[in-house]
């Protein structure tokens, strides 16, 4: 017998009598071919009460316990949303100072949903997802979906806007991406986390339907259409209760109304309450100190809410077996879902494709607010045509500001970082100049740091010096990522820009009118010098890639294509939640009420008739576009059919662009009131200069439902429907009238159906 031969023949018995064996003989928990409720049900008869406590609370800052005994491992977090966070120590607050944690900075969530693009938060989803797949992290602690609600709000640059149907279309991508690695996604702040003012108790109070219509559903496509594996509670209050166990939105709405399965992770500090937690959902406590609080005490993990505490409780017989069981069983089937998952792939960070995905979404994501000509017959300033220019002087302090930095537990550590200055330079070269033009202080979280006036005074004197000498002025401004601008823990004190920058924009323009002014922000700002400034461009925050970024769209590399995800309002008091008084917002230091109720947004805007400086969904394109006359295909939508819109778009200038149809939908005569109109559809698309496509937009009956608080359900109203086919929520091209009936498809209508009082 051949040697080969011979060697199979020993390699099969061995097999048979050995290997299968001591396989047959593996746990059902570890038998990864098994279903995983089976291996959750085994895994869970297996452990003490004390093990599966431990589950439930933190054991380092970043960390969980899993089971040593079983050899079911812990589970390893970490922020998120916008890249992985640097290592942090184990027991406190202080980077640990590796070498080997540095990673892609994507854009902020503010840019990537003003992509309008499910591809790019696909491209954003599975970027992040490898790299923390590589750093060996089991949960991201994000996408952030909290609606914005005022231009104020701290955070709002990383969640994705004033739309809940924008919001909630973009983070499902986001989400199925990051989660084929391996890796859970954790949606946050669950929920009402509007503000960072007094964020630990500040207690919202807001109707049912403001609830239900706006303030959920991105949370609940996260969950039902995302199929996030975590949540993570928020620190506010809502009715009085904890959002971190609160009974209504943990217990009620999403467990069991929204069926979740998976887990409800605290926010740092966040809980509060040891039978409460227990009781109301609460999964896995994690903690700002070693006490679970937000201030510092020389207790343990073991005292955290729900860990001796609530183990005492289950002893003494005050809570039932069944609510340990239930969090446990959540929390194994994460860890099988995540660190415990052997097939999930091996991750990469920092490489090629992730530096284009960066780069691909800050392209998409900026936004042309403003592209008018200097001179009556002159062309817009953008793209800039160097040949006319000579000499292009680049201000402001974000033109070189590491704003990776800064912001709260979205910060980074980038391994490369391309400047708005950098990347203007790879393209202009030496005809680029560049002067500071205001100060801002140095990168930091929590803290304002004082800056004189003569400092500021002299640098605007040398930057309105240079502009004098200069062909073009960019001005590259902003906010940034201090305490009290975009960042965690505070919101902003004004509405305006901070530093002084109003008036260096003033005074640039008297001397130089080719100004362009990009701003790097997360928020919307005042601008009382708009008809002054010919350029305005929106440049949020776009990490690693930004300079590239910004120099493709300025330079016309790349056409912009990115619409706005929120309003910006000429004034603070047009916003809706800064119409009323300061109940309304920031509240009372312990109460706030959501007076403006549904109409968030553009929804107060169109109805109180007072336009926004910028509407949603606005955004300009160095092409333009024709809209053809759109059809539907029926003239009545019964109960159980969709209803499509069809609309052609010509791209009629001379270069490539991509538009954004939008679609909304408004309801004629409703028994509740209702916006005028509310977004319900939209596509991006390609087309080349002459090129013409048709775009077919299709919803059902829930893109006409509101929530009804009385009879606590959505309701479709018969009637009189219209659909708004636009570019932005003002530039509507089109309406195309249809009607409701609530019959079935093979029922006969009736027209004369009338609503319910
Ligand atoms: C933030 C969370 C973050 C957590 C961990 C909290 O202060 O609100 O968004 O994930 O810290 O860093």
């Amino acid at each position: 017998m051949k040697l080969k031969l011979k060697i199979k023949i020993i390699w099969v018995c061995l097999s048979v009598l050995v290997v299968r064996p001591v396989y047959a003989q593996l746990p059902v928990y570890l038998d990864e071919d098994k279903p995983v409720e089976e291996r959750v049900k085994d895994a869970l008869s297996r452990m003490t009460l004390e093990e599966k406590v431990a589950l439930c609370h933190a054991q380092s800052k970043f960390s969980s316990a899993g089971v040593p005994r079983l050899g079911i491992p812990e589970l390893w977090m970490s922020d998120g949303p916008h890249g992985v966070r640097a290592e942090l120590n184990w027991n406190n607050w202080h980077y640990a100072e590796w070498t080997n944690d540095s990673i892609t900075a994507f854009p902020a969530l503010t840019c990537l949903a003003a992509t309008w693009n499910p591809e790019m938060a696909a491209k954003y989803g599975k970027a992040l997802g490898e790299e923390a797949r590589y750093r060996e992290k089991d949960v991201i602690l994000g996408p952030g979906v909290n609606i914005y609600r005022t231009p104020l709000n701290g955070r709002n640059f990383e969640y994705m806007g004033e739309d809940p149907y924008l919001a909630g279309t973009l983070c499902v991508p986001y989400i199925q991406e990051v989660q084929k690695n391996g890796v859970a996604v954790s949606v946050k702040h669950y929920a009402l986390n509007n503000q960072e003012l007094w964020r630990d108790y500040i207690d919202v109070y807001l109707s049912e339907r403001v609830l239900h219509e706006i303030y959920l559903p991105a949370f609940k496509m996260a969950v039902q259409q995302g199929g996030a594996w975590t949540v993570m509670g928020a620190y506010n209050k809502f009715r009085g209760q904890h959002a971190c166990h609160n009974e209504t939105l943990l217990r009620k709405i999403l467990k069991e109304d929204w069926k979740f399965d998976g887990v409800v992770v605290s926010d740092w500090g966040g809980v509060h309450d040891t039978y409460e937690a227990a009781l109301n959902g609460m999964d896995i406590e994690m903690g700002s100190y070693t006490n679970g609080l937000t201030s510092e005490s020389a207790f343990t993990y073991n005292d955290y809410y729900l860990a001796h505490p609530y183990l005492k409780m289950l002893k003494e017989g005050k809570i039932a077996e069944e609510n340990i069981n239930d969090k446990a069983s959540r929390i194994l089937r994460l860890i099988f879902r995540t660190a415990m998952n052997r097939r999930k792939p091996y991750g990469a960070i920092a490489n090629e494709e992730h530096y284009q995905s960066a780069r691909e979404i800050g392209n998409e994501g900026i936004v042309l607010l403003k592209n008018a000509p200097v001179a009556k017959k002159s062309a817009p300033l953008l793209p800039i045509d160097a040949s006319k220019y000579k000499r292009i002087l680049v201000v402001g302090d974000n033109a070189v500001r590491p704003l990776n930095q800064g912001g709260g537990s979205s910060e980074l550590k980038v391994k490369d970082m391309v400047s708005p200055l950098d990347g203007l330079r790879a393209v202009y070269g030496d005809k680029i100049r560049y002067t500071q033009g205001y100060v801002a202080g140095k990168p930091m979280y929590g803290n304002v740091e004082e800056i004189p006036q003569t400092v500021t005074d002299s640098l605007r004197a040398e930057a309105v010096a240079m502009a004098k000498e200069s062909d073009l002025v960019i001005l590259v401004g902003g906010l940034n990522k201090n305490h009290q601008q975009d960042s965690e823990a505070g919101d902003r004190i004004s509405y305006g820009l901070p530093f002084g920058q109003d008036e260096l924009i003033e005074e640039l323009q008297t001397v130089n009118r080719n100004l362009i002014l990009v701003l790097l922000s997360g928020n919307a700002v005042e601008m009382p010098w708009i008809n002054k400034v010919p350029a305005i461009v929106q440049g949020w925050y776009l990490g690693s890639m930004g300079g590239h970024s910004l120099a493709d769209v300025l330079s016309g590399a790349v056409n912009p294509s990115g619409k706005l995800p929120f309003s910006f309002p000429a004034r603070l008091a047009d916003c809706g939640a800064h119409a009323f008084d300061e109940l309304c917002y920031p509240g009372d230091g312990e109460k706030e009420e959501y007076k403006e109720d549904i109409f968030v947004g553009y929804r107060w805007h169109d109805t109180k008739k007072i336009p926004a400086l910028f509407p949603f969904g606005h955004g300009l394109s160095y092409t333009t576009f024709a809209y053809g006359k759109p059809s539907a295909d029926k003239k009545i939508m019964k109960a159980d059919e969709q209803i499509s819109f069809s609309v052609s778009v010509k791209n009629t200038g001379m270069c490539e662009g991509q538009e954004v149809v939008q679609l909304y939908i408004s309801d004629k005569k409703s028994s509740l009131p209702r916006p005028v109109k509310e977004l319900k559809g939209f596509k991006k698309i390609k087309l080349a200069p002459g090129e013409e496509k048709t775009v077919t937009l299709t919803i059902d009956k829930g893109a006409l439902s509101y929530f009804d608080d009385k009879r606590h359900e959505w309701v479709a109203e018969p009637g009189k429907f219209e659909a708004l086919i636009g570019s932005s929520s003002t530039d509507i091209k089109a309406v195309v009238p249809f009607d409701f009936s609530m019959c079935n498809k093979n029922e006969d209508s009736i027209l004369s159906e009338k609503r319910p009082k």
